[in-house]
């Protein structure tokens, strides 16, 4: 089945002043995503940027389905402009995607910035599947912390940090994720995922590797192609150079070479 849609943009909401949410209808219906997996997204009759751009599922609505990006280059800023009736290109949905935890694993959800893009239809999913995790997420200040009420309602327990104190505790979020006590029997059964930036997952990687908890991470590198076939994306892993679009975006912490 082909992975290539075309799709409708029914709502392309501004939440701050870098971030939207933008919700589209598929013209025919793609593969179900699952959590943790992204979709390639390019304009019609746009040739300029020429490539299509990664952005991970956030949610599934009743027609389609909802990205939250914020505006880095030329793609996202062409991307603010769309509006209703717009028509976009979409490969997807493309990579691998969180592994569940066991049943009697409690899972903690770590994500900085723009990483809850990824992270927030894991929370729902677990949330659904009777299994809560507590959600540790950061951001530069009050403003860009998204969706913090749905994010209350699918979490066990929500911890926030931001960088200048203007929301929750001041510091980043790995600070508090580092200082906090499962109790030593628990953390053998806490599966950890993060999604944010590459120092932020670094530092979650130690924090698992030192308590001996499981850790998955999703990586974000540049993509050209994302269906493997341009060798843009790769990591470094302990087991040779992986594709991120391919074998990941996410990965066990263990697998990558920091
Ligand atoms: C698997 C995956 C999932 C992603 N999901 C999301 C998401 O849900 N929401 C979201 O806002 N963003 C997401 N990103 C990042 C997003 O793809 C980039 O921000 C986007 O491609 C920038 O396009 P642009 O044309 O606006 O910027 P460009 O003009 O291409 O670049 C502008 C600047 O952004 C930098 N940049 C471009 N791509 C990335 C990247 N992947 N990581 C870090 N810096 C980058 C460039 O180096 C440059 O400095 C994801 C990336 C990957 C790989
Ligand atoms: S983006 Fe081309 S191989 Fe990953």
């Amino acid at each position: 089945m082909s992975r290539y849609f075309k799709a409708e943009i029914t709502e392309n909401k501004k939440l701050n002043n870098d971030c939207n949410l933008l919700t589209f209808v598929p013209f025919r219906k793609p593969a179900e995503p699952k959590p943790g997996q992204f979709f390639m997204i390019g304009m019609e009759g746009d040739y300029d940027p020429l490539l299509k751009r990664p952005f991970s599922l956030f949610r599934r609505t009743q027609r389609g389905f909802q990205i939250l990006y914020r505006i880095r280059g030329r793609g996202t800023s062409l991307m603010r402009n769309l509006g209703r009736g717009s028509v976009i290109h979409v490969l997807g949905p493309l990579g691998n995607s969180y592994p569940m935890p066991p049943e009697d694993h409690a899972p903690v959800i770590v994500a900085g910035g723009i990483g809850i893009a990824s992270v927030f239809s894991l929370a729902e999913r677990l949330a659904a599947a009777r299994n809560k995790a507590h959600i540790y997420y950061g951001a530069r200040g009050a403003s860009d912390l998204l969706m913090v009420g749905a994010l209350k309602k699918a979490a066990k327990r929500l911890s926030l940090t931001t960088d200048d104190g203007s929301c929750g505790e001041r510091g980043c979020i790995t600070d508090m994720l580092s200082v906090f006590s499962w109790g030593a029997s628990s953390e053998r059964n806490t599966v950890i995922y993060a999604c944010g930036p590459r120092k932020m997952l670094e530092t979650v990687a130690g924090i698992a590797a030192g308590r001996g908890i499981e850790a998955y991470v999703s990586m974000e590198e540049n993509m050209a192609c994302g269906i493997g076939a341009c060798l843009g994306c790769v990591v470094k892993t302990v087991s040779g150079h992986k594709r991120v679009c391919k074998e990941g975006p996410v990965f066990n912490a263990k697998e990558i070479v920091w």
